[in-house]
Formats: C-alpha cells, structure tokens, sequence
C-alpha cells in the first residue's frame, strides 16, 4: 500500500502516524484483490438499487434492438464502483471493454487509435473522463454522437479532412465530479448516474462477500464494524477487511468478530465514524487555527500541505455527509459534531449540519 502523505503536517496538528488506509483512490498493489473481488454481473453488485434496476432495462432494451447501450456519465467519490459498473455493463451486454482514462489520452491519435479499434457494440470506459485534453474532447464530440471521427491530414492550404466510419460503440465516462466536465460532453450522455455512499448494511453485505472470496471465516457483528469505518465506500471496506484478516491471523484465532475488527481499526486509527488522521486533522485545523472557519478550502489545502483535489473528493464529501462540515457560501465551517468529537467544546455560534444552519440558534 502506498504511503501517501510524506509531506509535512499542518502547523499545531499531531504528526500523522500511518498510511491512509481510508484513502479512497485505487493503490496499483490492490488491483489483483480488486478485480478477484468485482461483482461480475448486476445481481452480484450490492448498493445502488434504483440505478441496478434501471440499467438492466436499458440492457435488456439494447440488446432486445441489437444496439449499443447509450453513453453513460457515472460521478461520484472514489471506491464506490465506477470501473466496476462499466465492467458489469460491457459483461450483461456481451461486448468487450476497452479501458483507458482522460489523462492517458495526450493526444487525437490515440482516442483514434482507440477508437478505429472498437468492435460492434464495445464499451469504451474513459476513467477521469473530467481531465480530457480540449482537443481529444473535440475528436469525442462526432465519435460519440455520429460514430466517425475527422482526420485531418496535410497542413496549410493542402489540408484535407477524410471521415473515418466507427462501429457504434458505447462510451461510458467516469469523473468524481460532474461539474468538473464541459457543458457540451455533459449532454452528449443518455444515462447520468450519481453514485452514492453504501448504507451500512449493504457495505456489511459486500464484506461477508468478499469475505468469502478470501476463505476467512467472518461473523455478522465483525462484517459491521468493518462497515461502520469503511467511510461508506466498498475499496475501502475490502481494504480494512484484508487488514482485519492479517490481525485475525496473527492475533485471534483466524475468525473475524466486532473485537478484532475493533482493534485492528484502533491500530490503523480509523475512528468509530471512520474518520482517520488527515479527516481529524482538517477538522482540527479548522476548529484551532481558523476558529472553526468560515475558511476557504485553498486555505485549509495549503495549511495541511494536502492537494485540493483530495480535500474537495475525498476528505469533504464524507465529513459534509456525516455532518462534521458545513459549506456555507463564506469557506468551510467545523459543525458542532466536529467540536465534539475531537473532544472540545463548541463556541456558542456553531452550525449544526452541513448547510450551515442552526449556526446563530445557540448565540
Ligand atoms: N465489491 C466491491 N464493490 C462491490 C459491490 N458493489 N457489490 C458486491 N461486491 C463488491
């Protein structure tokens, strides 16, 4: 697993001891456990109901015309099975999957190269779909709405263009934030789905599962507890359940229960709202250097030497989600939760959820 945080610590906040192992993003180690433990069709896939149901109508009714499925946009926080879905989809469709991400694309040739390549039907998944250069947007733009692509070749006034005839093919698109995409590529998607944060019971069900991937015995209580610090997210969830297991080994008797699963998140210091260090201390930065904020997040990034990016997709959602944070329209506030769970007490002007309200109701 990567060490990620190798940059010093924020001013007044403690040294950070571990390596994240709630960091959402995909570490290249996980890979072989990730794909061992991806659902493989729509039945197996846990959570997300009302879009599991919808998609295997749009599937049926594809299949049914002999047509590609739609393009599909999924957004949302990193881990909650994104890949996994346009995996599933390329699977139910019974087309190959051709995975590349918006960075990797540097250039039109290579979206050409790629796309020339597509066989009737195919999915082409685009990871950080967000971060596609302008250019390779444009050459998307008729790939994705006429199935052809433009290729200009000469220069000057002995330019000429030929239109090269694609296979139709599904783009699915993943970005953790839809605002992040131009208007014009937002559009193009027939189906747009928001994932959200499992719910506990179904983040249980998807440790149970894995579980018995992996062949270690686990009871309900310890599947629960890995859910309840696994900030509601399956990567992470499987992550601290292999965790689980080493201590299980070593310390117990191989079984997973609620103490062993207790105690290897006390020795990884993730909280009973699975919060860890970097969570702990954006709110402690918060609450002791800005008195509680409003603070810009810019501010905050720059004060705890972590990229904004990870501030606003991983650290914020869950911590605006499980109502530690506000976002009001001045910065960032510490909610009156925060102040009690690091254990201090709340001025009197102190927000009670992340909308900031309640904010002047104790003064
Ligand atoms: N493993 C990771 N995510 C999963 C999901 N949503 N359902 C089942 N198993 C999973």
């Amino acid at each position: 697993m990567a060490a990620r945080r190798t940059k010093q610590a924020a001013p007044a906040v403690e040294e950070q001891a571990t390596e994240r192992v709630v960091a959402p993003e995909r570490v290249p180690e996980e890979e072989r456990f990730d794909r061992a433990f991806r659902p493989q069709s729509l039945d197996e896939y846990i959570g997300q109901s009302q879009h599991k149901e919808n998609l295997r109508v749009f599937v049926e009714a594809a299949r049914r015309r002999g047509e590609p499925l739609d393009h599909v946009l999924i957004f949302g926080p990193p881990g909650l099975g994104k890949t996994t879905l346009a995996f599933i989809l390329a699977k139910e469709m019974g087309v190959q999957v051709h995975l590349t991400s918006g960075p990797a694309l540097e250039h039109k040739g290579a979206l050409a190269g790629l796309l020339t390549k597509l066989e009737q039907n195919d999915v082409l998944f685009i990871d950080e779909i967000h971060r596609l250069q302008p250019a390779v947007e444009e050459t998307l733009y008729p790939a994705i709405e006429d199935f052809q692509i433009e290729i200009v070749t000469g220069e000057g006034m002995y330019a000429s263009s030929i239109q090269i005839p694609l296979k139709p093919f599904t783009l699915i698109g993943a970005t953790t934030r839809k605002a992040r995409l131009t208007g014009p590529l937002q559009s193009r998607f027939g189906t747009i789905l928001r994932l959200e944060y499992y719910t506990l019971e179904e983040l249980s069900r998807i440790v149970q599962r894995s579980a018995g991937l992996l062949g270690v015995p686990i009871d309900e209580a310890g599947a629960m507890t890995i859910a309840a610090r696994s900030r509601g997210t399956p990567r992470i969830a499987n992550r601290v359940l292999r965790r689980v297991r080493d201590f299980a080994e070593v310390k117990g008797q191989g079984k997973i229960d609620a103490d062993i699963a207790t105690m290897t998140c006390e020795a990884l210091r993730i909280d009973g709202f699975g919060l860890d260090d970097l969570d702990r201390q954006m709110l402690r930065t918060l609450v002791e250097i800005y008195d509680g904020g409003p603070t810009g997040v810019e501010t905050l990034a720059a004060t705890l030497s972590e990229p904004r990016d990870t501030l606003e997709d991983v650290v914020e959602p869950y911590l605006l989600q499980q109502g530690f944070l506000a976002r009001t329209p001045r910065g960032r506030m510490a909610t009156r939760k925060a102040y009690e769970h690091l254990g201090l007490r709340p001025p009197k002007a102190v927000p009670d959820n992340e909308n900031g309200s309640g904010l002047f109701e104790h003064e």
